[in-house]
Order: C-alpha cells, then sequence, then structure tokens
C-alpha cells in the first residue's frame, strides 16, 4: 500500500477551511461556534463526515439514527470532529422503478457530498442493496479516507414452525398462494414475521453479499458485515468504526490505496465461496472501473470455476446470516479459503487481508462447510453467451433445479412487464414445463432501471400442477433472494436492439450452463430479417434525471454506471476552492 506521511493538523484538508486567518474562515469558524461548539472542541482536528443513508421509509436502516451516535462516540474519543450528512437512502422495497435506478444519483450525491465540504475522511452507512455500491463508488472517485459500516442482516425469525428467509420465503409462500395452497389471513399474517427487526434482508442476497464483498476487499473493520444490526457488538463495531476513521485521517489511508485489482478478484471469490447474488457482479464491475480496475464478466466465471460454494445460506441453501454469524462469519469462511485469497492485500486497518484473518475459526461445520464437502464444487455463477447475449448473460445455477441447466424448449415472449401479468396465468397459452418464458424491455433503459423482475412468475395452473421451475429468460436482475433457472442481464438489453428484442413465439432457445451458451435457435437470415424490420422505442424521459439516466447509463456486462462518471484518470478530489 503507498505509504504516506502522518499528517500534521496543519495538512489536515479542513484546516484549509478553518484554519487561515482570513474572512473566509471566519464565516466556518463562527458558523461552528453558531452551532455550539468552542474552538478547543474542533481546532486542529479530523473532521469526520459520516453519510448516513437513514430516511423514515428505510426500514433496513432504521438503526442509523442509533449508530450515528455510536459512530459519533468514537469519532470524539479518538479526537475527531464528527459530522453527520444525510444522503439519500435507497429503499429497496419502496422505490419506483426500482432503486438501481438511483444508485448512480447516490454515487453522484456521495461524490459531491465529500468534495463540497471540509471533510478529512468519512463513514459510510450503508446495507441495503444499492446503498452499498453507490457510496463506495462515489468514495472512490473522491480517494478521500473512506471506512464503510455495514448495516448487519436482521435477526431469525420464524413462522408457524418453521425459520423463515428474506425475500425467498415471500417468493415460495406467495407461489403457494397463487397456487391455492396459503389462505388470505395466513399470507396477512406472514407480513409481520418476514421481517421481524432491524436490519437488512438476512438471506444471502444482494445487501449480505455487497457486505461481505466489501468487508473482503477491505473497506470495514474486519468481520463487521456479519453482525446481526440487532447485536449489542453491532453498536461497539460502530463506535470503533468511527475511532478508525479518525485514524485513517491521520494515516492518510484512501480507497484506491485498497481497491486494487487482486482485491476485487478476493472480492469475487467470497461472493462465489457464499453463493453470492447475481447482482454482485454489475455493482462489482461498476467498484471496479471507479477505481481503474477493468473487471469484466469472464473474471466473474473464471473465479466461479475454481470456487466452492461452502455457506450453507439461503437462498442456495439452509440457513441465514445470524447464523453465518453464530458459525464464525466472513472471516471463518475466508480463512477456510485463504489459499485462494490473496492474503497480501492491503486493508483501512493498515494491516493485510491475511494479518486481519488471523487464525478465525469456524464453529459450526453445517453453516460454513469443510473444504472436503461443499455446497457445491464450484459454479455459483455462470456467464453465458451465444447469439441471444453476445456480450454475455448471467445465470445462477445453484439455485436452479439442475435437470434445467441444459434444456430446449419453445419461447412465449412477453414484450414488457405489463403484457407478461396481464397473460402469464392465461390457460390458453397452453404453456407446458418446458417453455422457456422470455421478457423483453426489461434491462438498464427498457424499464428502466433493470429492476429485479428476472424470477419471472410460472403460470398458476403450471404451479397448480406441482412446477415450479421453468427456464426464465429476461434483460432484468434478479433479487439475491430469488432462485430458479433464470438467465439474467441479457446484453445488450432488447430496448436498444439486443438480440432478445427479436425473439418471437415457438422460436426454439437452446440452454447448456456447463459449455457456457444460450442460443436461439433461428438461421442468420431469418435473424438478419428481424433485425432489419426492429424498430427503437422511443425514450421516455425529456428532462431530469430521468433524461441524464437514459442518454449515460451503460449495459449490465459494464456494470450500469453513467458514462461520465467513468475513472479517466482527471479526478481532482480538491479543486482549488479557495
Ligand atoms: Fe433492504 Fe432487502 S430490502 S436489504
Amino acid at each position: 500500500m503507498t505509504s504516506r506521511p502522518r499528517k500534521t493538523p496543519e495538512q489536515l484538508r479542513s484546516a484549509r477551511w478553518l484554519g487561515p486567518d482570513d474572512l473566509r474562515s471566519f464565516g466556518h469558524r463562527s458558523r461552528h461556534k453558531q452551532m455550539g461548539y468552542s474552538t478547543d472542541e474542533f481546532e486542529g482536528k479530523p473532521v469526520i463526515g459520516i453519510l448516513n443513508t437513514w430516511n423514515d421509509l428505510m426500514p433496513c436502516h432504521m438503526h442509523f439514527k442509533q449508530r450515528v451516535e455510536e459512530v459519533k462516540r468514537g469519532v470524539w474519543q479518538a479526537g475527531g470532529f464528527p459530522v453527520e450528512l444525510p444522503v439519500m437512502g435507497l429503499s429497496e422495497t419502496y422505490m419506483k422503478p426500482t432503486s438501481m435506478y438511483y444508485r448512480n444519483m447516490l454515487a453522484m450525491e456521495t461524490e459531491e457530498t465529500l468534495r463540497c465540504y471540509p471533510l478529512d475522511a468519512v463513514v459510510l452507512m450503508g446495507g441495503c442493496d444499492k446503498t452499498t455500491p453507490a457510496l463506495l463508488m462515489g468514495a472512490t472517485t473522491v480517494d478521500l479516507p473512506s471506512i464503510y459500516l455495514p448495516a448487519g442482516p436482521m435477526t431469525r425469525s420464524s413462522w408457524r414452525g418453521e425459520q423463515l428467509a428474506s425475500g425467498s420465503d415471500v417468493w415460495k409462500y406467495w407461489a403457494e398462494r397463487r397456487g391455492g395452497r396459503l389462505s388470505c389471513d395466513a399470507w396477512c399474517e406472514l407480513e409481520g414475521y418476514i421481517a421481524a427487526s432491524n436490519g437488512h434482508c438476512m438471506t444471502m442476497g444482494t445487501a449480505s453479499t455487497m457486505s461481505s464483498a466489501v468487508d473482503t476487499l477491505g473497506m470495514c473493520l474486519p468481520g463487521a458485515s456479519s453482525i446481526p444490526a440487532s447485536h449489542s457488538t453491532h453498536a461497539a463495531m460502530a463506535a470503533a468504526t468511527g475511532k478508525q476513521a479518525v485514524e485513517m485521517a491521520w494515516a492518510d489511508v484512501r480507497p484506491r490505496d485498497i481497491l486494487t485489482e487482486q482485491a476485487f478478484r478476493n472480492a469475487i471469490t467470497a461472493l462465489m465461496a457464499l453463493g453470492g447474488s447475481t447482482n454482485g457482479i454489475i455493482h462489482l464491475v461498476a467498484m471496479a472501473r471507479r477505481a481503474g480496475v477493468p473487471l469484466g464478466l469472464q473474471d466473474f466465471d473464471d473465479i466461479a470455476a475454481i470456487t466452492p460454494v461452502i455457506a450453507n445460506l439461503r437462498p442456495a441453501g439452509e440457513y441465514v446470516m445470524a447464523d453465518f454469524f453464530d458459525a464464525g462469519g466472513i472471516l471463518g469462511l475466508l480463512n477456510r479459503i485463504r489459499d485462494l485469497l490473496q492474503l497480501d492485500c492491503p486493508t483501512i486497518t493498515g494491516q493485510t487481508l491475511g494479518e486481519n484473518l488471523g487464525d478465525s475459526q469456524v464453529y459450526d461445520d453445517n453453516v460454513i462447510r469443510p473444504r472436503d464437502n461443499p455446497l457445491c464444487e464450484s459454479g455459483s455463477l455462470a456467464v453465458l453467451r451465444g447469439n441471444l447475449a453476445p456480450n454475455g448473460c448471467v445465470i445462477k445455477p445453484a439455485a436452479a433445479e439442475s435437470h434445467l441447466l441444459k434444456h430446449r424448449g419453445p419461447a412465449i415472449v412477453f414484450r414488457d412487464y405489463p403484457d407478461l401479468k396481464a397473460r402469464i396465468d392465461d390457460p390458453a397459452l397452453q404453456l407446458t414445463a418446458d417453455h422457456v418464458i422470455v421478457l423483453q424491455s426489461a434491462g438498464p433503459l427498457g424499464a428502466p432501471g433493470i429492476p429485479e423482475w428476472g424470477m419471472l412468475p410460472i403460470p398458476k395452473y403450471l404451479l397448480e400442477q406441482g412446477v415450479r421451475d421453468m427456464v426464465r429468460i429476461s434483460d432484468a436482475r434478479m433479487s439475491g433472494t430469488s432462485y430458479g433457472a433464470c438467465v439474467l442481464h441479457v446484453s445488450p438489453e432488447s430496448f436498444i436492439g439486443g438480440p432478445l428484442a427479436w425473439v418471437q413465439d415457438g422460436d426454439m432457445i437452446a440452454l447448456d450452463v456447463a459449455q457456457r451458451t444460450l442460443q436461439l435457435e433461428i438461421d442468420d437470415a431469418e435473424l438478419a430479417a428481424r433485425r432489419e424490420r426492429w424498430q427503437q422505442p422511443e425514450g421516455r424521459f425529456s428532462r431530469g434525471y430521468g433524461k441524464l439516466y437514459f442518454e449515460e447509463v451503460t449495459q449490465a456486462d459494464e456494470g450500469c454506471d453513467f458514462r461520465f462518471l467513468h475513472e479517466d484518470g482527471s479526478v481532482d478530489p480538491d479543486p482549488d476552492i479557495f
């Protein structure tokens, strides 16, 4: 890691605002005093920004109101000056069209908040799916000392004798409800049990995947991502994070010191060993490119091929995050795959990843499996290519019924999500379990916001016959808590003329996960004729953020970042502002 001399109080970035004997600095100091601080409380101290993604519609972060006080406690104790800076909360459940549509907006807000205020280091409070990559993307671009504070997963919950898992059991019981096996009253009762505490989803969904990835990258206190939100040690971790931020301000430890290509390869390895979310691919690609690391889909497929899935966590396995914490958490898991990691990667602690792991133990081999008894030997995620997805698409084989991993069947095509909702249960379609369900216009531009529609619904009459999985293809994403033989992130998307736009009812589609192929079985001449007939749909926005999004968002294989935010080597985190 780049080792810089420790800063003196005069060298702090905030000293440019608060130090000089001039008119502007008088204004800054006088406004500190307007807020009730005396000179000795801030003079010569590093200013630690705390970016808080709390809001009243952010249930996964409802404890952040309290946690921010604990971070401040740590900052004060370590001799810093804490300032809370509320930023946009990306609430996975409430935001429409999808929180992903706003990930880049939070990344931009993070970048500009860090740039414009007198901050020496920042604590990034995130957890619910898109908040984590967004905060890290913005902080990486500015490259101020940054430490991530993970929200932590919800606690366990059970209902009518069954342990529940966020998301995964919503899909399971909804299928039961649609199949006529769950009453309306039971469904309503379930609402009160499925999310039983503060914290993010307690499966190995996107939130757990991304928090664990950031832990592996070395951007939070070691093991912090596994601590349940309501556990007393979570509050202690928050205070320790505040203290560490102060140390990082003096030591000038920056994100780009830590976010190297090898660190990202470690994060991908962790994602695969965890059986993590497909969403992690898009986010890690975007985060890496902000750090100047050119990750691509093939990196994920290559690492998946040599990494066993050893976390027995839902949706691929049996347990939830509280069990994972009790079993040793991310540190225990990483120690079990030490040989697959680059252990000399630096971290925010000033130690290497290997030193942080120490002799971390696993306490329950059912939850974190031994290497000789993995959940599956390899292939947690697979990247497919073919004439239907020239730039790639992904599938999570571990979450699919194995007989569908090699499948050939006729397509049934839905032109968009409203069309899917209107017709999927129509018996006149006469679908069978062999059909391949195709959804168009669900990608970054088509939906817009590449929503988590990718676990396309199985027709009600097939559910009633006991069908639980079918091959489904879309340019959408899928919740990390979802499951099934769902081919996702088809790139380029149908809305911009990707081949998915040309599929018609009855076309034969061949999926072969072992061969990594997805093929539309029509001849080249017919394919060319359809391409010729295809017409670009009109864009939906003429102004505002939507217009910016439409003009700048990249495809799924490129991370869905905005083109104009890509790392180009010309970033100036500290323009001459005075
Ligand atoms: Fe926030 Fe699942 S809804 S992590």
